[in-house]
This record gives C-alpha cells, sequence and structure tokens, in this order.
C-alpha cells in the first residue's frame, strides 16, 4: 500500500517489515478517556467516600452486627437456657389455674381421680414422683406420655399452653388431701421435685 511505505522504517528482519502507522482516532480516543478516568478515579475511590473501602466498610460491618447482638442480648436477659428456672417463674407468676384445672378435669381426671388423689394413674397429691416431680419433669410425661405404662401422650391433643397450665395445676395439687388418696408410687421428691435418697 502506497501510504504504508510513507511510514516503513528501516527495520527489516529476517523479511518482516515493523510499520508506524498513525493509531485509529476512536482507539486513541478511548486511550485518552481511560487515563483521565484512572486519574480521577483514584482519588474519588480512595478519599471521598472512605466509608466504603474494602476495609472500612469490613469495620462498620462488624460493629453493626457486634451492637445488634449486643442489644438481642439486653433484650432477652432471661434466656439462660435454664428451663426449670422459666417453668418457676411462670409457675409463680399464676394465670395458670382455671385454664390448668379444666384441661385436668377434661383429660386427666379420669386416671389421676378429680382430686389428683390417682386412680390408674399416680397420686399427685404426695412427695413421690415416678418420674421426677420438678416442673420440666411434669410437663415432660405430659408432653411425651409413658405409653407402655399406660400414660397417654398430649402433645398431640394439647397445645404447649395448655401443657404448661395443667403440668402447673399438678404441681399445685402436690400437699392437698384428696378424698381416697392411691398409695405412693416411685421415690420421694424434694421441695423442688429432685429425688432424695
Ligand atoms: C389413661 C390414663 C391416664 C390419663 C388419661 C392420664 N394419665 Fe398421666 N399417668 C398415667 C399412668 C398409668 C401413669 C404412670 C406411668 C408410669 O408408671 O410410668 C401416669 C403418670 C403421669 C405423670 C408422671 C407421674 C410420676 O409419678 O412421675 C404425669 C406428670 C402425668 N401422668 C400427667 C398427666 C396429665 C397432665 C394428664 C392429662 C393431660 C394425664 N396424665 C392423663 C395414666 C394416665
Amino acid at each position: 500500500m502506497a501510504e504504508d511505505k510513507k511510514l516503513l522504517h528501516q527495520h527489516d528482519f529476517d523479511g518482516i517489515e515493523e510499520n508506524d502507522n498513525e493509531l485509529p482516532r476512536w482507539w486513541l480516543g478511548i486511550f485518552w478517556v481511560t487515563i483521565i478516568f484512572s486519574i480521577l478515579y483514584v482519588p474519588y475511590y480512595h478519599f471521598m467516600y472512605p466509608e466504603k473501602l474494602p476495609e472500612n466498610a469490613l469495620m462498620a460491618t462488624m460493629a453493626a452486627e457486634a451492637e445488634a447482638a449486643k442489644v438481642e442480648a439486653e433484650a432477652a436477659p432471661e434466656k439462660t437456657g435454664d428451663i426449670e428456672a422459666e417453668l418457676k417463674t411462670a409457675f409463680a407468676a399464676g394465670g395458670w389455674e382455671e385454664a390448668g384445672k379444666q384441661t385436668f378435669n377434661t383429660y386427666c381426671a379420669a386416671c389421676h381421680g378429680p382430686d389428683g388423689g390417682g386412680l390408674i394413674g399416680p397420686n399427685f397429691t404426695d412427695d413421690f414422683y415416678i418420674h421426677g416431680g420438678k416442673l420440666g419433669d411434669i410437663v415432660r410425661v405430659t408432653t411425651e406420655g409413658v405409653p407402655d405404662k399406660g400414660m397417654v401422650p398430649w402433645k398431640t391433643t394439647l397445645k404447649p399452653n395448655q401443657i404448661h397450665e395443667v403440668s402447673f395445676y399438678i404441681r399445685s395439687l402436690r400437699g392437698t388431701t384428696p378424698a381416697t388418696p392411691k398409695d405412693p408410687q416411685g421415690q420421694k421428691v424434694d421441695e423442688d421435685g429432685n429425688f432424695v435418697d
């Protein structure tokens, strides 16, 4: 090409000639734009929004998470995982008496006696328990039952709050005097319901 000839350099190696063609304008345009962009972008990125830098963004996220965890911990200070303590608090708070009695009369009295003195099932008024006398034990046995001993699992019939209410009611029967008490079954328990030996 005639034009190429003009631009021909003297470089010639093994028949390969080096040309010095002018770069197309559109290519040069993009080239300059990228250079200008990079000059503007460095201060923009590093100095105008320092909070967007990865390290700062990470710090901010971690601080926010720590703050959220603190708020959550403060909002639920009672969540100690101590179920027995939570049940005791709910038992002491009351409000379960009427509902608990009703559930007992409907579902439990047939086997445990109308006043909890025991019939087919054990007496709830004495200090003896087969499976433990803690509130958690009563809730557990009521929920899961003792199927091979004739105690029904109530978790499919009663809602969790009903199970709590009736368990509290059973606990409140302890120390009362039924009309016809059944002989003690199981082991003696202390005030908290722990077995004493
Ligand atoms: C069909 C009869 C029957 C019914 C109805 C029944 N129980 Fe029982 N329950 C039993 C028997 C039998 C046992 C003894 C289980 C054993 O020997 O391990 C028992 C044991 C228990 C115990 C454990 C007592 C201990 O000494 O450890 C609890 C608590 C209990 N029942 C709660 C309930 C509640 C609450 C209801 C009503 C929602 C209920 N039961 C209804 C038959 C019954």
